[in-house]
């Protein structure tokens, strides 16, 4: 199957880097491009060299050709859409994955803003013309959820869920807990660590989370619900008291991401849990806890971002469409 990427940056290269090493999955890759260039080659790109260019010169191919030159003429069965993510246009993905779906090529995106706030239309879009659209990758990196949901829990009814969508927080709060750390000198920790950005409002105001459960409760429930309906918390004005009162009754705090539809519940907002509790987990981490109907509960855990892990997560999608369409077809 021919593979388009566009956006060649942490997922990006993650993406690329197991495309080459991984070649017996029979995934070719025939155009790439990042913000200021791209490449296309039919008979598939010499990884390797397109990675070494752009770490050499920042740039990944010619400087003639775009994003959009690769989505509209590149010869691909499916686009890798892994730009970065706006909460508030959805572009320039929402045109990158329009563009594409129009010439009825499949989807896979690691993308939440197009997801968060198109996804219905774009869904509708995908089905229109017969082609997949994918999205693993949006909701907690490399845990196969959205796998789980179809194809695991298939038969089931989502009652509820609820988890820990966002590593950046847990981190901060396990060593404000571990250390009797202030707020900031926890987030300075993180970016030290490389685990915030240097503006960290998306995570520790709970957007980053609100955002994925908005994707998750959608597609689950397809209620149709928006960012702004989620009721959000961040974990900004946390104390080390706070922290200190909760070690004390034996419990911890963790940022919680929820949803319960016959309860009318969408909500990011720190939580007191019990210690031994299955969302309680150090580090980076990220877990989600399904509450069905026949399984009970189900939860998983495991790394909610990085760059290969990611990439786990869009080459099981690519897997899935081969499968499905390509080799069918
Ligand atoms: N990083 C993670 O662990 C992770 C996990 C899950 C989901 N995600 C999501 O995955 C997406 C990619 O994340 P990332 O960490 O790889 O971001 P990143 O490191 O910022 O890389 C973004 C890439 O997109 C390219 N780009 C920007 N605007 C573009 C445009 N108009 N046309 C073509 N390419 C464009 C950039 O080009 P230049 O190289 O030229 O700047 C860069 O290569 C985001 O939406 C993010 O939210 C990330």
């Amino acid at each position: 199957m021919k593979v388009a990427l566009i956006g060649l940056g942490s997922v990006g290269r993650g993406v690329a880097e197991m495309l080459a090493k991984k070649d017996d999955l029979g995934l070719v890759l025939t155009g790439i491009a990042d913000s200021k260039s791209a490449f296309m080659d039919p008979d598939g790109i010499d990884i390797t060299r397109v990675l070494a260019k752009k770490k050499k010169t920042g740039s990944c191919g010619d400087q003639h050709l775009s994003a959009a030159d690769v989505i509209k003429k590149a010869d691909y069965d499916a686009l890798v859409e892994v730009t970065p993510t706006n909460a508030l246009s959805g572009e320039p993905a929402i045109g990158h994955i329009k563009a594409a779906l129009n010439r009825k090529k499949h989807v896979v995106t690691s993308n939440k803003g197009p997801i968060a706030l198109a996804g219905k239309e774009l869904r509708a879009m995908a089905k229109k013309k017969g082609v997949s659209l994918r999205y693993e990758a949006t909701v907690a990196g490399a845990i196969p959820v959205m796998h789980t949901l179809e194809h695991g829990l298939a038969g089931n009814e989502i009652l509820a869920l609820y988890g820990v969508l966002n590593g950046t927080c847990n981190f901060i709060l396990t060593r404000m807990a571990a250390e009797g750390l202030t707020y900031e000198q926890a987030l300075m920790e993180a970016r030290e660590m490389g685990y915030a950005e240097a503006d960290p409002t998306y995570d520790v105001q709970g957007i980053d989370a609100a955002i994925k459960l908005v994707i998750l409760a959608n597609t689950i429930w397809d209620n149709g619900v928006k960012l702004a309906d989620v009721d959000r918390t961040g974990i900004d004005l946390l104390t080390p008291d706070a922290l200190r009162l909760a070690d004390e009754m034996g419990c911890t705090i963790r940022l919680i991401a929820e949803a319960n539809p016959k309860k009318r519940l969408l909500r990011v907002s720190p939580r007191i849990l019990d210690k031994n509790h299955p969302l309680v987990f150090e580090g980076t981490l990220n877990a989600l806890t399904l509450e069905t109907d026949m399984a009970k509960q189900i939860t998983l855990i495991g790394r909610g971002a990085g760059s290969v892990e990611t990439a786990s997560a869009i080459i099981g999608d690519l897997l899935y469409i081969r499968d499905r369409y390509v080799q069918r077809a």
